[in-house]
């Protein structure tokens, strides 16, 4: 959930102080993915240096820094390339020598951001700290910086001066994982390197005057007429080979069949204006394929260019942007763009089109998407992915949560464990309390917070108090954990916004990392927190036996749920058609769920009623008889969740006492059920089906229908789904 971000002018004059500004804006324009360190480099006072300053928090902190370390604002430039970075972490504290721009040394040779994780970087750890390189922090990020250096520096001592981009490719084809980075370096001065492969980045283009794009067609030389390419230093099992020296022997044919491309704001008057192709990629490639930007005279033309991973902080620049593709190397220098494959594909795509972004800043932000809510119910693959992040071993079904590891013993030696939490994050609790306490083997207590307070509950020293919140700073949670503080108990927060106030008083925990949720109703990161809650219950247990064969088969569900998220979410048409039929104009709705599904009952009906203004609720399945079954009739709307477990013939028997008094209702349950496919064929039973998991993980797919509908019947009543009336995201009054 990094966001990264450049700058580069050429013969656009610009102090040092402007352009700094407009690294730090664009880095504010990046924080709301979130944020927890920020960090800048640009040129510095003496020839060729760089100058980086970071800092731990958010923009603001990194103002502070620069102001504190007061470089010359007046100095000018007609040619400069910055880069700058915001991170947001995605486990442990977030530390000065972890912020970005990581380097390559103490001179800053190589300075990198980096948005994205390096798979194989411990393989190469090893391999630079062999060959004497000193790290200086514990990310992956670090490793390209210092491959950058040692493949430049033993080329160099072997006499081959390589191009920028060359260099990245020799670079790029040591490196496994997923980037999305940009290079600056004292050796290739006024230069930047964009390049990526499985995270977003796109280059902004500025220019007063009509740019032309001269296209060079690269006329492939016969494939012996190559340098082969180097062997990797890294064999594909991790080993160390040998270094590389090889030698790049190109040929390259120019031909110019010129097109013009008109600078910022102008319509474009040729054919073909907006494509920047690039030509044919081949083996071993390293030459120019594109270029970029000259001015239609062919004389060197002002241009500003603005990378990053989001075209939300570019717009304010210019909307004519350039997305990048998986495996392209973007080099700019001398006000030129140029665009290089880093690998052979064949069909990949020979073109890139420079695109007039229409959309406001607001809509770029939601992508495709209405609505913030209705972008973060999608995301949910995604995010739900992220939370697992380099914390399962799925191979070896062990789990490692930095945050809680040193803490792990004292949390199993407690004779009990307090949740305390508010609204959709008091659902997450509950929802995984069986299998914690089935797990942990202790008993867990769940509290709303201000409940808790009121009461004003025991709370004893051995005591494990765990606090669920999204945003971190909800004011009655908060309270909570002072309350418990003051007790002497051991503290535990399970928090989406790094360097919140819980994340921040709690002795130890473990961060969602769902990402930024802008919309006021929670979706993802309920689902999240879910995930985050039966990782720490998989902790807690991993040290029993007779646990093993139960642990096992939830890991192995938590690996598929990404994916069957996805799944869920093909139900859209379908709920988007109940809502608008069935669920129209309806005053009142009843969600049945028991078991592991009442809390997926609770949430739906806490989502409904908050964003369509609908009353809903939630209800024990086995409390119906209690009371409840005297609302049901043939027009009471019931929503039932109906997913097998072990509590499945009691579910069946409550929805039978339904149909018996004429209610329709609409059953959530498991794909190709034959006992609800038989109902729904023979009474007056709707189904929605939903993949199968293990039963403590079911909830995290039951509820993506209810956001769904809750989404759905909200949008067609015209309500402004992200704030509904009289709520706020984060409750920060009691
Ligand atoms: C409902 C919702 C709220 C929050 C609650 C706690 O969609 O968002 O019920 O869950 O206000 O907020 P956090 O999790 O930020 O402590």
């Amino acid at each position: 959930m990094c966001g990264i971000f450049g700058y580069c002018n050429y013969l656009v004059e610009k102090s040092r102080g402007e352009i700094m500004d407009t690294l730090v804006e664009g880095l504010e324009r990046l924080e709301y993915r979130g944020y927890d360190s920020t960090g800048i480099a640009i040129d510095g006072d003496e020839i060729d240096s760089t100058l980086i300053i970071k800092q731990i928090g958010k923009v603001a902190a990194l103002k502070e820094e620069i102001a504190r370390v007061n470089p010359n604002r007046d100095v000018t430039f007609v040619s400069h390339c910055g880069i700058a970075h915001t991170r947001w972490a995605t486990h442990g504290e977030p530390k000065q020598v972890n912020c970005h721009p990581q380097r390559s040394d103490p001179n800053n040779e190589f300075v990198i951001v980096h948005n994205g994780i390096i798979t194989n970087f411990r393989e190469l750890k090893t391999l630079l700290l062999n060959k004497g390189y000193k790290f200086e922090s514990d990310t992956d990020t670090e490793c390209i910086a210092k491959l950058f250096k040692h493949l430049y520096d033993i080329n160099f001592q072997n006499g081959h001066e390589l191009d920028f981009h060359e260099l990245t490719k020799l670079v790029l084809l040591e490196i496994e994982g997923s980037y999305g980075l940009l290079c600056r370096s004292s050796h290739y001065p006024n230069e930047v390197i964009a390049t990526r492969k499985g995270s977003p980045l796109l280059i902004g283009v500025k220019s007063e005057k009509k740019l032309k794009v001269d296209f060079v067609d690269v006329e492939f030389p016969d494939e012996s007429n190559i340098g082969k390419p180097d062997t990797p230093l890294i064999a594909a099992n991790g080993k160390a080979i040998h270094d590389s020296d090889s030698s790049i022997t190109v040929t390259t044919n120019k031909k110019n069949p010129s097109a013009f491309l008109n600078g910022d704001g102008n319509s474009s008057e040729t054919h073909d204006d907006n494509l920047l192709p690039i030509a044919a990629n081949e083996f071993n490639l390293r030459y120019s394929q594109s270029r970029a930007f000259l001015s239609e005279d062919g004389s060197p033309t002002p241009v500003e260019f603005f990378l990053s991973s989001d075209a939300s902080s570019v717009v304010k620049h210019t909307k004519k942007v350039l997305f990048l593709e998986d495996d392209d190397i973007a080099h700019i220098y001398d006000g030129e763009l140029h665009i290089h494959r880093s690998r052979r594909e064949v069909g990949a795509s020979m073109t890139r089109s420079i695109q007039t972004l229409e959309m406001e800043l607001a809509q770029i932000m939601k992508g495709p998407y209405k609505h913030f809510m209705q972008k973060e119910i999608y995301e949910q693959p995604e995010s739900t992915f992220n939370t697992m992040r380099g914390r399962i071993d799925f191979d070896n079904n062990s789990i490692n949560l930095g945050g809680l590891k040193a803490w792990l013993p004292a949390i199993r030696r407690a004779r009990r464990i307090i949740m305390v939490a508010c609204g959709t994050s008091y659902h997450s609790c509950l929802a995984t309390r069986a299998i914690f306490e089935e797990l942990s083997e202790i008993p867990v207590s769940i509290e709303l917070a201000s409940d808790f307070l009121d009461r004003r509950s025991p709370v004893f020293r051995d005591d494990i108090c765990v606090f669920v919140s999204q945003s971190g700073e909800t004011a009655d949670t908060m309270l909570a954990l002072n309350y418990t503080l003051e007790r002497g108990a051991l503290t535990v927060g399970i928090v989406n916004t790094v360097g919140s106030s819980i994340s921040r008083a709690t002795h130890c925990g473990v961060h969602i990392n769902a990402g930024p949720e802008i919309g006021v109703a929670s979706t993802k990161a309920y689902t999240s927190q879910y995930i985050a809650l039966v990782m720490f219950a998989l902790s807690l247990s991993d040290d029993r036996v007779s646990k093993l064969e139960r642990r096992k088969a939830i890991i192995q569900g938590l690996k598929l749920i990404p994916s069957q998220v996805k799944q869920v979410l093909k139900l859209e048409p379908r709920i988007k058609e109940l809502c608008s039929t069935k669920l129209a104009d309806q005053k009142s709705l009843l969600i049945l769920g028991r078991g592991y599904q009442f809390a997926s009952a609770l949430e739906g009906a806490l989502k409904i009623k908050e964003i369509s203004y609908m009353h809903s609720e939630g209800v024990l399945a086995g409390e119906l008889k209690h009371g409840v079954l005297a609302l049901v009739d043939e027009n009471l709307p019931i929503i039932a969740f109906g997913t097998r477990d072990s509590l499945f013939p009691k579910v069946l028997s409550s929805i039978e006492q339904v149909t018996a008094r004429k209610g329709h209702p609409i059953v959530i349950c498991n794909e190709n059920d034959e006992v609800w496919n038989e109902k729904a064929a023979t009474s007056n039973l709707e189904t929605l089906e939903v993949p199968q998991t293990v039963d403590c993980l079911q909830g995290l797919l039951n509820i993506v229908p209810l956001q769904l509908m809750s989404y759905w019947l909200a949008v067609n009543k015209g309500i402004d789904v992200d704030f509904p009336r009289n709520l706020a995201k984060s409750v920060t009054v009691e």
